[in-house]
């Protein structure tokens, strides 16, 4: 089974932006948690992280036929980008939204989540646990799809 995550724009400065909100662990530090995670969960998994909207866009299109579940993460794209929900929407690959932070608890502008209607489930306000969280739902998804 394979997991892609994907991240978007900032999540690459884990560790130095904000870290009050989004915690003192780097990028790095949550790819290798990942990484740990999924060999526990005996799922193979890759990542993509970019800054810029059209480049998560290839990459969930890319994942089209090659991947089994979507892990993602669109950071400030998630209260922007239709762009990032018809790519979803597009592949039909199961995904899962996931947020460091509890958005539910931040600014008007974060309540509106446009990927969250291409995701099976949204996990938010977890931390870095949340990706672990989130790759568990896909297992078990797929698992019972397959079945
Ligand atoms: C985030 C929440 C977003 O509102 C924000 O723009 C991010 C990170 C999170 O993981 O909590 O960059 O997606």
């Amino acid at each position: 089974m394979k997991i892609l995550i994907i991240n978007g724009p900032n999540i690459n400065m884990l560790g130095i932006r904000e870290k009050n909100i989004y915690g003192s662990e780097t990028y790095e530090y949550l790819l290798e948690y990942c990484r740990e995670e999924a060999e526990k969960l005996n799922v193979e998994v890759s990542f993509f992280q970019s800054n810029h909207e059209g480049a998560l866009v290839d990459a969930i299109q890319e994942a089209y036929g090659k991947i089994d579940g979507i892990v993602i993460n669109p950071a400030a794209y998630t209260h922007t980008s239709v762009a990032i929900l018809d790519a979803l929407k597009a592949v039909s690959v199961p995904a899962v939204e996931v947020h460091i932070s509890d958005v539910s608890k931040r600014e008007d502008f974060r309540q509106i989540s446009y990927v969250r209607a291409a995701c099976i489930k949204t996990i938010a306000g977890h931390g870095i646990e949340g990706y672990k969280e989130a790759m568990e739902v896909l297992k078990e998804h797929i698992t019972k799809g397959i079945a």
